[in-house]
Formats: C-alpha cells, structure tokens, sequence
C-alpha cells in the first residue's frame, strides 16, 4: 500500500479541500487522519458552495470511499448534519464514509468548555471542543468511537460531561437530539480498525486539515491546534509506516493568512489587507472571522516543506493578487524585522512575472509547483507544465 498526502504548509485555509477533490478521483480511499470540525474545507459542487468540517473531501467523487481516521476527534452532531446536508444535494455519504473505532468522540461539554473556560479565547480557537476533547483523549478520560457499543456507553458520557461541570460548579449542558442522531448514524456506518481496513487498498490519498504552522509540536506554539497537522499525523492518524508515504503534495497559498492569534511576521495592515480580505474571500469557513493576511513567508515556508517532505507544491490564489503592481516574499531576516524580495506583479497567470514568480518559489524551496488554482471553482484548477506550454 502507498499514502500520498495533502497537507497545509502554512496557517491552514491554503485550499486544501480543493486539492484533494481535484487528486480524489485516482483513490479508492481518501483519509483524515488529524482535526476535526475545526476544519472547514470549501468545495464548489454543481455550482453550489458546500463547507465539509467533518466529512472528507472525497465525498463528491462516486465510488470513493472517504475514512474518518485514528486521530480524528469526531462530533456526532456535526457528522450527522453533514450528512443530511450532502444527502440533500443527492450524495448517499453513508455508503462510502467508514469511520475508525478509534478516533474519539467530542461531546457537547467539549464545546461547552471552551465557553466557560477563557483559555480558548487567548488563542482564538474555533470553538468546536476540539483542544478539550485531543486533552481529554491525552488524560485517557476520552470516548473512543469504539465504545458506543458498549452497554454502558451512556452512563460513561454522562460521568464524563459531569466530571467536567463540577469542575466549574456548574450545571453541564444538555444533550442535543442532534448528538443522539450522530449516536445513531455513528452505530449504522461502518466502523473499522483502520491498519487492517486500509491494508486491502493499493493506494490511500491522505487529507490534511489546518496547517503546518498550527501543529501542536511543530507549529507557533501555544498558538496552535491540538494535533499533529504534519505529515507524523498521516503516521499515527492512519496507522501506517514511513515507508508507505509516496508524494506529498504541500498547499500553500500565494500570500499568507491567520485566523486567530498568534504571531505573524509578514501580516499586512490598513488597505492592502482589506483588499486581500475582500478580493480573496477571506474569511474563516468555520467560524466567520475574517483572516489575518500577510505577505508569502518562505522563512515559515521553507521550513514546512523541508519538516513534511514535500515533494510537490500545489500553489492556491495566485489569481487574488493579479493587478497588484508589486508582490512581496519574505526571504529572511529575523521575525520581529523580516526582509523581503520585491517581485513584479502580474496582471494574469500566462504574464510572465507571474513565471519568474514560480521560477523564483522553487528555487528558494528546491520543490516543483506542481498545480495551480486558477479560481474557487472545481475546474478552475492548471498544471504547471499547461501553463509552461
Ligand atoms: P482549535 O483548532 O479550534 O483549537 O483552534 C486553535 C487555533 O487553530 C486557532 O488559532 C484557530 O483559529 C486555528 N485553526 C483551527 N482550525 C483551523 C482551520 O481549519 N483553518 C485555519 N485555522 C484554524
């Protein structure tokens, strides 16, 4: 069996779900293997915007099947909505999702915690539970998938959303109808051990959520999520050996965003960012927020690439940028004073200083830009050697 992956090098929202649905096609499996609703990958479907937190980006494609994997944390609620809202737009995702026993469960007292508690405000989390229920997995008080056939299943639920009520003196929240109907959704799909399950495939094509920039290790700690968005997650996430890992297909977009704190040496303020914001759409797909943007850091970049193994760049909104008479590239410098190359806009992706920009990122990476996103549509995609020719 072989892996390749999908993965974020930047502060996530490189347009990852794009990626995926373009490579889907060539898999019989697409996997998760990190995250959980905190993502929010955007896909156009017969001309409609969809935003999958949960489900994998495969979906859309007949016949693929899309694996929840081991370091997944899942909310029932937000499967099961996911699901009815894909079954709306005609996809039966029930036949072809499969979830691992082992990824855990986020309860609603996850989500809750995040409210009562004001650690998640510091690092402007998504508020989707997932840093208490990755440290709840890690304190092994956790809810493995697994469990919700075990006969004292509801009983362990409560124990744990009481556990942590008491800690605030507070009544714990209810339980939505929502959550017992992703229960119930959870108990008809098929569940599996993943190393044994994926073993049967030729190849797996692996989906990252967020960024390289956010892994809990290896990201700008404590301004991270609580997983390993890295290409290590793809190894723990989905039970595999290095030696299966194939291409890694790195997304990075052609500037920088960041939603939430932390820091952000090539943000851009005032006008300009507005109209990166405004032009690229650039607001948080799971929680609104408007991103942070910045100019492309190849400090952060260089070092994403050469951590995850990258070996194709898959380069997203390049197109955001034509008009702008100049684009600036972060080359070095410390973070607190970055120093920049100064680089001739473009007015289209066949201008030529759009070429020398490419020339100019895989040189400094030693990486080829392998596709390019020409547009949010589905086919709105290029290969690099198309646009060479
Ligand atoms: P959490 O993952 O909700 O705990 O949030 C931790 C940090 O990761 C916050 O700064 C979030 O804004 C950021 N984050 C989490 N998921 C995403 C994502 O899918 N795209 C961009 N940022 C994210």
């Amino acid at each position: 069996m072989q892996v390749d992956v999908v993965l974020g090098l930047q502060w996530g929202d490189e347009g990852k779900g794009k990626v995926v649905d373009v490579l889907a096609g060539a898999y019989p499996v697409v996997a998760r293997f990190q995250g959980g609703p905190n993502a929010g990958h955007t896909l156009y479907y017969q001309g409609q915007k969809v935003v999958l937190h949960q489900v994998p980006s495969g979906i859309f494609h007949e016949g693929v099947y899309c694996l929840i994997g081991d370091g997944v944390v899942l909310d029932p609620e937000v499967l099961w909505r996911e699901v009815e809202g894909l079954r709306a737009l005609g996809i039966q995702a029930e036949e072809r999702l499969v979830v691992s026993q082992r990824a855990h469960l986020i309860l609603p007292v996850h989500r809750w915690l995040e409210e009562v508690s004001a650690e998640g405000e510091k690092i402007g989390t998504t508020r989707r539970g997932i840093g208490p229920a990755y440290a709840d997995r890690y304190a092994r008080r956790g809810i493995p998938v697994a469990w919700i056939d075990r006969p004292d299943f509801v009983q362990q639920v409560e124990a744990l959303t009481r556990y942590h009520a008491a800690r605030f003196g507070a009544e714990p929240p209810p339980f939505s109808q929502a959550f017992w109907a992703g229960i119930d959704l959870l108990r008809r799909l098929l569940r599996v051990e993943v190393f044994a399950w994926l073993s049967q495939f030729e190849v797996v094509l692996a989906e990252g959520s967020q960024g390289t920039m956010l892994d809990v290790f290896a990201g700008t700690y404590p301004y991270v999520t609580s997983s390993h968005t890295t290409v290590a997650g793809v190894l723990a996430g989905l039970a595999v050996p290095p030696q299966v890992i194939r291409q890694v297909y790195g997304v990075t977009k052609a500037y920088a965003t960041r939603v939430g704190e932390g820091p952000f040496p090539t943000e851009i303020h005032g006008q300009l960012a507005q109209w990166l914001q405004e032009r690229g759409g650039e607001r948080g797909s799971t929680t609104g927020r408007l991103r942070r943007c910045g100019w492309l850091d190849l400090v952060a970049l260089r070092y994403a690439v050469r951590l995850n193994g990258v070996t194709h760049l898959a380069l997203t909104k390049a197109d955001v940028l034509c008009g702008l008479p100049e684009v600036r590239v972060r080359v070095g410098g410390p973070d607190d004073n970055p120093t920049y190359a100064h680089l001739k806009g473009w007015t289209s992706l066949q201008d030529p200083a759009f070429e020398a920009f490419l020339a100019f990122l895989e040189a400094e990476l030693g990486v080829p830009v392998w596709g390019l996103s020409t547009g949010p549509g589905r086919e709105e995609w290029l290969l690099r050697s198309a646009l060479r020719a």
